[in-house]
């Protein structure tokens, strides 16, 4: 119903004059009723991991989705290596991922309101079997799907200054190429300034050490901090919803 803008009365929708103050425009329509805002953003972790550290790492990351109260969707990237060439400790990580859905590059980046993106690094880069996920996105590059949505990069290298921080950020030019905004570790997340341990994590993002024969797994500061990334892509894609 409208209602008068002098004294706020309800009146018919055709009255002209307020009964209550006698104002001759009651004209003020009050708004349509806005579309009920979406409040759990669904929030894709697409991963590689050949030896589970990344798995590992992408599996606190979920959890900093859910406890922020975003819906977590886990995928990993298909494989490219042949089963053949890979050794027991291949085996064994692939055995306990085998539960988590192969990524449709095709499908899965349409109605998703973040993503976080988690590759070992590869010469400082991101892997192939990650690249190759994304070299198939050509068409949701063109119907913009990731266009405005916020996006994170998490990564595990061997070696501490093996290129932790290249590979998130080379891996950050292609979600910018797919219009994302780009969300990293603030230093509120003190855990990143540690001087008491080796650890990964930067302001880019979030990284674990593997060591140089994968003998390390991520240490609880380095799955804090992959935590923090879930829920800090959450809390900037609910800001972000429509
Ligand atoms: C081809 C290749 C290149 C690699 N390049 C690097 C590198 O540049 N720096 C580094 O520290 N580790 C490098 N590594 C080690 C991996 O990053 C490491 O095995 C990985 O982070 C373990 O994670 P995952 O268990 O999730 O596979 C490389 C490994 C392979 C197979």
């Amino acid at each position: 119903m409208p209602e008068c803008y002098v004294c706020g009365e309800e009146h018919p929708v055709k009255a002209r004059y307020c009964d209550e103050c006698g104002a001759l425009t009651i004209t003020k329509q009050r708004g349509r009723p806005r579309a009920k805002k979406k409040i759990k953003p669904k929030i894709l972790i697409l991963f590689y991991s050949m030896h589970g550290h990344t798995f590992k790492m992408a599996n606190s990351v979920f959890e900093g989705v859910i406890e922020d109260g975003g819906e977590a969707i886990l995928k990993q990237v298909a494989e490219l290596i042949p089963k053949e060439l890979w050794n027991d400790d291949v085996r064994k990580a692939k055995k306990l991922m085998s539960d988590v859905p192969v990524a449709d590059p095709k499908e899965d980046l349409k109605n998703i309101d973040g993503i976080i993106v988690g590759t070992p690094t590869r010469f400082g880069n991101m892997c192939a079997q990650m690249r190759n996920f994304w070299d198939q996105t050509n068409e949701d590059w063109v119907e913009g799907s990731l266009i405005g949505k916020p996006a994170a990069v998490f990564t595990s290298s061997a070696t501490q200054h093996g290129g932790q921080e290249t590979t998130i950020i080379s891996t950050m030019i292609t979600l910018l190429h797919h219009g994302c905004i780009l969300v990293g570790l603030p230093y509120s997340y003190k855990e990143q300034m540690t001087l008491d341990e080796i650890s990964g994590g930067s302001p880019y993002g979030a990284s674990t050490i593997a060591g140089g024969m994968g003998e390390r797994m991520p240490s609880d500061n380095e799955l804090i901090m992959a935590g923090y990334l879930g829920k800090q892509v959450t809390t900037v894609a609910k800001k972000l919803l429509p």
